[in-house]
């Protein structure tokens, strides 16, 4: 199953995709985790993103475009995969399709601004894996370590209010045309975000054909 995961900034992809991981295991690909580990690598991609994303712009497609291409091509991918925060522009989705890649699932998670804006400072994620936790709706089991690997959790720079305001508006303006993108392929489904992340998850593994133990 080749799911994408669209949505604004904040909005909850990383958070599901790791719950439809865990149900489905297919591997998250999230562009941002990539490119975060790119920019603290020192990689040449790396480098050549870092500007943008502290800035809260988009990292030029072509850069991101062949990082996806590559990942796309590990041995994990051959059942599926969940693209989180890819595409992210019509031309993105255009590469993805030219790569021969057929789409099953494009689950948009629908937040309003206002809602992104408080949960945004209170997101933390992990250094290390990216996975992510919130101080409230989603804390980590011990305080300010990461369930998963035992890391420590950290805040993404580019969480600054002013800058999230900047990715919304790019959201706004790039992002959001591929609804109808997806919307005329008939494979869009919309959910409401703004609910607790067990509820979210729910309304997700359903719109997939999933079944699960949160399911009743
Ligand atoms: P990326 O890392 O993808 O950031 P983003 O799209 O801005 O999305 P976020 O990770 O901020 O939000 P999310 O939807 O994953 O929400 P989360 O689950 O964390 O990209 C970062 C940057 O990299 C971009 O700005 C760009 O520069 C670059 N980039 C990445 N991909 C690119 C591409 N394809 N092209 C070009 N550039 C690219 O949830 C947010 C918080 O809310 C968390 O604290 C979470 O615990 C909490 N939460 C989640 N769900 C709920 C809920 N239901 N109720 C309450 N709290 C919740
Ligand atoms: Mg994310």
């Amino acid at each position: 199953m080749n799911i994408i995961l669209l949505g604004a900034p904040g909005a909850g992809k990383g958070t599901q995709a790791e719950k439809i991981c865990e149900y489905c295991h297919i591997p998250q690909i999230s562009t941002g985790n990539i490119i975060r580990a790119a920019m603290r690598d020192g990689t040449e991609a790396g480098k050549k993103a870092q500007e943008f994303v502290n800035a809260g712009k988009l990292v030029p497609d072509a850069v991101v475009i062949e990082m996806v291409n590559e990942r796309l091509k590990q041995d994990d991918c051959k059942n599926g995969f969940i693209l989180d925060g890819f595409p992210r522009t019509v031309p993105q989705a255009q590469a993805l399709k030219e790569m021969g890649v057929e789409i099953d699932h494009v689950i948009d998670i629908e937040v309003p601004d206002e809602t992104i804006m408080q949960r945004m400072t209170g997101r933390r994620v992990c250094g290390e894996c990216g996975a992510t936790y919130h101080l409230v709706y989603n804390p980590p089991k011990v305080e300010n370590t990461c369930d998963k690997c035992g890391h420590e959790l950290i805040i993404r720079k580019d969480d600054h209010p002013d800058t999230v305001k900047d990715r919304l508006q790019v959201y706004h303006e790039q992002t959001e045309p591929l609804k109808d993108f997806y919307k005329e392929l008939n494979v869009l489904y919309m959910i409401e975000g703004d609910k607790p992340v067990e509820e979210v998850t729910k309304d997700t593994l359903n719109a997939l054909g999933v079944k699960s133990a949160l399911e009743g």
